[in-house]
């Protein structure tokens, strides 16, 4: 038996703005993409639908199983590689091969400054935060941490919803962005 929220073949349950940015961003170059944190694999046979190659990290280890469990049916065993990773802790190592990083629902200030000042110039990072819903306005990210991390980025997408939570001083705000890293 299958488990929906893993076996998806027309990738239903991937993000939708990440499922149109494939398949409109011409430009972008399809050998390598890392998906970070990339849980039960969502996202993760989506792209490996699109790049010759795919790393995922996650600290879960029974998602990483999960993933690899489920590559024969993807026919993807020969692209998709998985990592246990403690992204707060490292970063994976050679991060300017990548083509596209994928940062989905899961914010982090410090790790995505390091992410953007890495990469490789004219490779491409996909940021989707978690929404704002409940209490994860207290982790998202203020004004001044989104322009600090779109410093030295072409921004090709941006949407952003602003939190409204009461009694806190900046406001946060949800976002997806499409930036490329400047020359
Ligand atoms: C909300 S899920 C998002 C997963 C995926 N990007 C998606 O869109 O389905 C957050 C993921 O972050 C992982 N995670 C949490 N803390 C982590 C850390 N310090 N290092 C690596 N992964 C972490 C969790 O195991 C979980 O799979």
């Amino acid at each position: 038996m299958l488990a929906e929220h893993i076996y998806d073949p027309e990738f239903k349950n991937s993000s939708k703005v990440l499922r149109s940015i494939l398949e409109t961003t011409g430009e972008m170059q399809r050998r390598s993409c890392l998906d970070m944190p990339c849980g039960t694999g969502r996202n993760i046979f989506l792209l490996a639908s699109c790049f010759s190659k795919v790393t995922g990290l996650d600290i879960n280890k029974k998602y990483l199983d999960d993933i690899k469990t489920y590559l024969p049916v993807y026919n993807a065993e020969h692209k998709v590689v998985t990592q246990e990773m403690n992204i707060l802790q490292q970063l994976p190592q050679e991060l300017d091969q990548f083509d596209l990083i994928v940062n989905i629902h899961y914010y982090n200030y410090h790790l995505l400054s390091g992410l953007t000042a890495s990469m490789r110039p004219q490779a491409f990072i996909y940021i989707e935060t978690p929404g704002c819903a409940g209490e994860n306005y207290k982790d998202l990210p203020s004004e001044g941490e989104v322009q600090s991390l779109f410093n030295r980025m072409e921004i090709l997408m941006y949407k952003e919803s602003i939190c409204k939570s009461a009694g806190l001083q900046e406001k946060s705000r949800s976002f997806k962005a499409l930036l490329r890293k400047l020359p």
